[in-house]
């Protein structure tokens, strides 16, 4: 099956640590649960897409070792294409230690190895995928380079549209990379990074929207958390806020890439709703992945989900 959502970036394997609050610096705590996973904001968001039932493509690299092995077996088991997806020599897959308070907040350090490797070389190879297909999904665990011609070669030679997800954060962001994206999205502390603006409401939220879209993407969505999503786009004046509702939370960690996989699933299958329409089920599809552990393992899949998200 021709593949509707192609994501190019970032697998890690997450070694993820369950504790009752998060350390300070220089401090030993002792946490009570332990769980080895698969992660990376790119493999998230393509397994988000892929529960949900569209047909997906990975374009990444592993690294030559056990965790690279495991990587590539589980992305087939769960229907992902894999034709881009290669292991590299001579260096580590990416890994991130996480750490998840009962609060359900987290911490993470990756540690991007194989994934640093993944180049413009491999954006030409994959250029059949890259302009054909719907949705194209890149984020920021690669080099910035790979996804700039990415998302330049989906513009000027391909069809269809791209989503950019700014995560992890960086200042002095390429202006080129902005230019050539359709849908940029980011949460709360990315947004202040790349704006200078604060934001703490919904209201600065809004403005931060409109900061991003002055710097040439067409569409700019800024998540907050628990309050939903804040969006906009190019010509028009109008600033939406999408609200979700409220859930106890019990691990945070891949949310953002939930609703990021969600919204390509989405825009990808489901063309003719409305983009605000689009946000507001990607955010019930986040508030779901908050309620279990676990990032990949806490996305729902499309049979155990209500009729109407998929009307
Ligand atoms: O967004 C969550 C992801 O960020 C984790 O799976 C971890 O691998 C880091 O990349
Ligand atoms: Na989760």
């Amino acid at each position: 099956m021709e593949p509707k959502v192609v994501v190019l970036g970032s697998c890690m394997i997450d070694f993820s640590s369950y504790a009752p609050r998060l350390p300070m610096p220089g401090e030993t705590l002792h946490g009570y649960k332990f769980i080895k996973g698969y992660g990376g904001k790119g493999a998230n968001q393509c397994v988000a897409a892929t529960k949900l039932g569209s047909a997906t493509s990975f374009i990444a690299r592993v690294g030559d070792d056990i965790f690279g092995e495991g990587y590539i077996s589980h992305l087939k088991e769960l229907g992902v294409g894999s034709t881009h997806l290669k292991k590299t020599p001579h260096i580590s897959s990416g890994i991130a230690q996480i750490l998840v308070a009962d609060s359900g907040e987290n911490q993470i350090v990756i540690v991007g190895g194989a994934n640093t490797l993944l180049s413009e070389d491999d954006v030409y190879e994959a250029s059949q995928l890259i302009k054909s297909a719907p949705v194209l999904v890149c984020q920021f665990e690669v080099p910035l380079n790979t996804t700039i011609k990415a998302v330049q070669m989906k513009r000027k030679e391909g069809k269809g549209i791209s989503i950019v997800n700014g995560a992890p954060a960086i200042s002095n962001l390429d202006p080129a990379l902005l230019e050539s994206t359709d849908i940029f999205c980011v949460n709360e502390p990315e947004a202040e990074l790349l704006t200078g603006i604060q934001v703490d409401s919904i209201d600065a939220a809004g403005r931060a929207v409109k900061n991003l879209l002055k710097q040439g993407c067409q569409t700019a969505i800024v998540t907050v958390g628990s309050e939903g999503a804040v969006f906009s786009s190019k010509g028009d004046p109008s600033v939406i806020h999408v609200p979700t509702r409220k859930v106890q939370p019990l691990d945070t960690t891949g949310a953002g890439d939930a609703f990021i996989g969600a919204l390509a699933f989405y825009i990808a299958n489901h063309p003719m709703l409305s983009l605000e329409e689009a946000i507001r089920r990607s955010c019930e599809i986040a508030t779901i992945s908050v309620m279990k552990t676990g990032t990949q393992t806490s996305f729902p899949e499309r049979h155990n989900l209500p009729d109407d998200l998929f009307r």
